[in-house]
């Protein structure tokens, strides 16, 4: 069983030694910056199993100057960065991640971060001729629009009235010198802060750290609550505070053991183009569009920094794993913390960039249960943003199934009666169907798949052998049934629960196509 170790949570150096104990580290060297370390990192994604990535002796740069890639695409480092045991399996990880989020939120205030004067992020500091293509930034697709030097990134905002610090994972491309542009959908928290810091002063301060233990692209990537700063919550799913910085120019707390932080200024008055960029979508949505600049004033890094890659393509991408486990877990917890009774499962697929689609399994209680569960996961914060699709089923389907939750779509929805649009969501500039980045809605349907309660004692019965008498025959002829045993996972107890379980790829599934 790995842990990270207690003294310094938060440091990167720690989370390599211990995936490379693990035996889940490649090193690459010799990588060009240009699309192949991209390139690797993408096939790398495809493929199971799959390591983390750590490139070092890239083309045109110093030895030590590294990116790390797929950090949270397997299950074993995705529970080391929780702090959980890595013994857990798909299931128990999926079961004991039930509760977390609620639980992290709540502890939240007993975990502000540590302020302290030293940390490794201090070892350089740039103040003059910076140049952010200093470090190996890499041209990640072929068409993308620049270098990206912010995919991992940890944006560290503060909002002028509270002084609430958020983290967000925002993501940012160099322009040449200093500049760097950041692209902050309408709606995120670091875009209210910007707003409202330009109302009041005409420019707000920003903190972009750049490489950092993944935690922090877990945080920043994932909605946490409003009003809660990601520095809390860390410090919550950690057990312990995580250590900041002052930093000196902006007055934000930056990561101690952050790898690289860039310090400056956003105006109104300065944007520029940026992207397009292969988003997490899997498409080049965004157009073009003029975003803020980052007018870089200083540059802290560690010695022989490690840029944190986290490049986006057509999913399975680097982080996409780690979004559908724990947005599920997030809406789940979201349901019953609106007083949802009887959730049995919460999936939000891989495929549809853990956003697009989600899938709640309840046992319905009432009339309208099932249609308050699909409104409420549909909109609830860590659900709202760039949903299209939520399917309520019954508590006999598994959500995380596709095959049991179409045949759940096919044979108990009725498409005149039980799918509901509401329209005018919010969605951002990375959905494919949006045209105009301005005014970025979309549609939702709710898909009603859960037999009609008003008649649920009625409804024709499953075909399928009574549960206990299958299990009885699967132990009297163990031998028809051997090394197909996966399939038999599907004999249940009525009323078993299916907490989000993370079906392992079949084999061939995820690969590369020919
Ligand atoms: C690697 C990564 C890159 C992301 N890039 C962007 C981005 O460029 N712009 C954006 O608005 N959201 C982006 N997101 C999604 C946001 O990080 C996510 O919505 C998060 O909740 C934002 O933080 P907030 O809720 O505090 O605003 C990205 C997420 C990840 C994990």
């Amino acid at each position: 069983m790995q842990k990270k170790s207690p003294s310094h949570l938060t440091d990167l150096r720690d989370w390599i030694r211990a995936v490379d104990e693990m035996g889940e580290l490649r090193v690459v060297e010799g990588a060009d910056w240009k699309l192949e370390i991209g390139a690797i990192s993408e096939l790398n994604c495809r493929l199971k199993p799959t390591p983390a990535l750590l490139f070092d002796k890239i083309k045109d740069y110093p030895a030590g100057y590294r990116v790390l890639t797929s950090t949270t695409a397997s299950r074993r480092r995705l529970l080391l960065t929780l702090g959980m045991s890595t013994d857990l399996d798909d299931r128990a990880f999926t079961a004991a991640l039930l509760g977390k989020p609620n639980h992290w939120e709540q502890q939240s205030v007993q975990f502000p971060p540590t302020l302290v004067s030293e940390g490794p992020v201090l070892e350089n500091v740039l103040e003059s001729n910076i140049d952010l293509e200093l470090f190996p930034v890499p041209i990640w697709h072929a068409e993308d629009g620049g270098r990206f030097i912010g995919t991992g990134s940890a944006v560290i905002t503060s909002d002028p009235e509270t002084g609430w610090i958020n983290v967000g994972a925002y993501r940012m491309m160099t322009l040449g010198g200093s500049n760097a542009s950041l692209a902050i959908t309408k709606g995120k928290h670091g875009r209210q802060h910007y707003e409202k810091w330009w109302a009041r002063e005409g420019r707000c301060p920003i903190l972009a750290s750049l490489g950092h233990d993944p935690l922090f692209l877990i945080l920043g990537g994932l909605e946490v609550p409003t009003g809660i700063s990601e520095y809390n919550y860390g410090g919550a799913i950690l057990g312990a505070p995580i250590p900041v910085i002052r930093e000196e120019i902006t007055g934000l707390p930056m990561p101690a053991f952050a790898e690289i932080v860039l310090a400056g200024w956003i105006r109104p008055e300065h944007e520029a183009k940026e992207g397009p960029f292969g988003e997490a979508t899997g498409y080049f949505s965004a157009t073009p569009g003029p975003v803020p600049v980052l007018e870089v004033e200083r540059v802290y890094h560690r010695n022989d920094p490690i840029l944190l890659g986290a490049p986006t393509a057509k999913p399975p991408h680097d982080f996409s794993y780690m979004r559908s486990v724990l947005k599920s877990a997030m809406i789940y917890d979201a349901l019953v913390k609106a007083g949802i009774p009887d959730v049995r499962g919460v999936w939000a697929p891989e495929s549809a960039a853990g956003r697009m689609i989600i899938i709640v399994s309840i046992k319905q209680r009432y009339c309208g249960h099932s249609r308050q569960a699909g409104y409420i996961a549909s909109q609830c914060q860590t659900g709202a943003y760039l949903n299209r699709y939520v399917i309520v089923v019954d508590e006999d389907i598994d959500p995380a199934n596709m095959d049991e939750v179409m045949w759940a779509v096919a044979t108990r929805s009725d498409p005149a009666t039980d799918i509901d649009i509401m329209r005018k969501g919010w969605s951002g500039p990375i959905d494919p169907l949006v045209r105009d980045r301005r005014n970025a809605y979309n549609s939702r349907a709710i898909i009603d798949a859960c037999r009609p309660f008003e008649w649920i004692d009625e409804f024709p019965r499953v075909a399928e052998a009574d549960p206990a008498y299958l299990r009885q025959i699967q132990a009297k002829w163990p031998a028809i049934f051997d090394g197909r045993g996966a399939n038999l996972s599907s004999i249940r107890e009525e009323g078993d629960k299916f907490e989000q379980p993370h079906q392992q790829p079949s084999p061939g599934k995820n690969s590369i196509m020919e």
